[in-house]
């Protein structure tokens, strides 16, 4: 890869560059009149403490947004170090993407899957139409953490984190 040079603005110049802010993987679920939805997303943020609130932002006409909308909540599963084989499952179109891999049932009848390190349900705030995405925000409802390592996704790749043993040092509130 060529480095240090500014690219012209196509899209596979911005997604190279955005690749390279290091990310987790998380897989959304939800569920509609028994039809259960997923797909794998590093576009995750944290949005708001008090309220609980995160975002995340889907391709337009994804069946994954459109079912999350119907549906009004929504699962976010943060996923392990063990756990990249869930990610290309839940990131490949057309498969039916639960068959196969254990799940937990969550608070509002929102499928989670089994051993990620962190497990959230959300139910829908707002919808925010952004370019060819679109942007859901979501009220945090529940919560569930456990030890593991993450899943880590940087340039297209899947990694491990290493710990330095360097808590953050920053300033909040
Ligand atoms: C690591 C990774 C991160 C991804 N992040 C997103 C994302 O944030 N938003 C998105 O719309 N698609 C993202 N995708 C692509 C979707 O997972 C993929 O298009 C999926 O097939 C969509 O499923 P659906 O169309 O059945 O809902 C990501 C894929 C991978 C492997």
């Amino acid at each position: 890869m060529t480095t240090d040079q500014a690219s012209p603005l196509d899209g596979g110049a911005l997604r190279r560059t955005m690749g390279r802010f290091a990310t987790g993987v998380a897989v959304i679920t939800t569920e509609h009149n028994g039809q259960r939805h997923g797909m794998t997303v590093n576009s995750l943020t944290s949005v708001s403490l008090d309220p609980p609130m995160l975002l995340v932002c889907f391709t337009r006409g994804s069946r994954t947004v459109r079912t999350v909308s119907r549906a009004a909540r929504f699962g976010v599963n943060l996923l392990s170090a063990r756990q990249e084989a869930i990610s290309n499952h839940f990131a490949r179109r057309g498969e039916d993407h639960f068959a196969e891999v254990p799940l937990d049932q969550g608070p509002l009848g929102v499928p989670l899957i089994s051993n990620a390190i962190a497990q959230l349900v959300c139910t829908v705030g707002r919808e925010i139409d952004a370019g060819d995405h679109v942007i859901v925000l979501g009220n945090i409802v529940h919560i569930r953490q456990r030890d593991g390592l993450p899943l880590c996704f940087f340039s297209g790749t899947y990694g491990d984190f290493h710990d330095r043993g360097n808590p953050a040092e920053f300033w909040y509130f």
